[in-house]
């Protein structure tokens, strides 16, 4: 199938912001078991710039020019010859590798059903935030109800996510951010939003069942102190010591995104209305570069997302 061309984002050689360029290229084809996907938003994560810099070529190596963009929402164009339940004109959204253009492809299970009353800008902040935050919060510590989970980055695409899934399992919540976010870490469900700028907190965070680390660096060194021995130290944002944790009585683990299998289920909580999207910045695809800078800052507001299309 032959569909013409698209604007895309794209970079031919790893490097800064300058490297980002808006294309005319031809529309990808969507394999047997692909989608064609007319693209409406594309969330905007920090793992984009950090392919962009380079920064993942030893474990993630991509073919250059690359587009960018791993998740966002958008209506159906085309199916492959196999796919089974999804057909062109429906509204999905989920992990789509190159979602920084007007078209992209996707596997049939990489997308699901969106929900109405979500808009297309809303929808495509949740697929990486939120599978990454299921991984860890849901998999890997399974947490159950009673238990104090800690959320360091409370306010980010990540971590608004796993505040809600915690709460939905009737874990009692703290999370941390900076002073204009606590109010809305308290409105997802937190009992406790701590600015992590604030001397008072040192000390204070202790005997945690679960501490989901999304910040790294010197969060996720201080973070060793604030788990109870047997329990759960899961960080997405740095390496961390499984020996160390061995030594300590604690399940300690670096953990990543999910696979989209649990996409319908994170559906059935949007639906449901248990868990909600924060888009931070609206840019248009145009901007991909100032929307890429925002979120190299760390303080993207929520999940900064590229508005593609009305
Ligand atoms: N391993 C994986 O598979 C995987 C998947 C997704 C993401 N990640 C990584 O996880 C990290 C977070 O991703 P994201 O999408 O949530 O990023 P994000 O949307 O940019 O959010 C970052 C959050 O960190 C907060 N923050 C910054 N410094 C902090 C500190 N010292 N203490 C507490 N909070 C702090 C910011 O809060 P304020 O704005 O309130 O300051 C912001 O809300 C990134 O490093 C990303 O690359 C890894």
């Amino acid at each position: 199938m032959s569909n013409g061309t698209m604007k895309a984002v794209r970079f031919h050689e790893y490097g800064g912001l300058e490297k980002l360029v808006v294309e005319e290229v031809a529309r990808p084809t969507p394999k047997p078991t692909e989608v064609l996907i007319r693209m409406k938003s594309a969330g905007v994560n920090p793992a984009d710039w950090k392919f962009r810099a380079g920064y993942m070529k030893a474990f993630a190596p991509i073919p250059l020019p690359w587009t960018s963009g791993l998740d966002g929402a958008g209506i159906i164009e085309a199916v492959g010859a196999e796919v089974k339940g999804l057909r062109p004109g429906q509204a999905v959204f989920g992990i789509i590798t190159g979602s920084y253009a007007e078209y992209a492809v996707a596997g049939a299970g990489d997308v699901v059903p969106k929900p109405d009353h979500l808009s297309f800008d809303q929808a495509a902040a949740i697929p990486v935030g939120a599978l990454t935050a299921w991984q860890a919060i849901v998999e890997d510590a399974q947490v159950r109800s009673g238990q104090r989970v800690l959320v360091l980055g409370a306010a980010g695409g990540v971590g608004l996510f796993g505040v809600q899934f915690a709460r939905d399992r009737g874990a009692r919540v703290t999370g941390t951010a900076s002073a204009e976010n606590l109010a809305y870490v308290r409105s997802i469900g937190a009992e406790e939003a701590l600015d992590y700028r604030s001397p008072a907190l040192a000390g204070k965070l202790v005997d945690f069942d679960v501490v989901f680390d999304t910040v790294g660096g010197e969060t996720l060194e201080a973070a060793w102190k604030m788990v109870k021995r047997g329990g759960h130290l899961l960080s997405v944002a740095g390496m961390v010591d499984a020996k160390q944790g061995e030594s300590l009585g604690i399940n300690a683990k670096y953990t990543g995104r999910a696979a989209t299998l649990h996409l319908p289920r994170i559906a059935e909580l949007l639906q449901a209305k248990k868990v909600a999207p924060r888009v931070g910045k609206l840019f248009p695809l145009s901007d991909a570069r100032k929307a890429q800078e925002l979120s190299q800052t760390g303080h993207g507001g929520g999940r900064i997302v590229l508005h593609i299309a009305d």
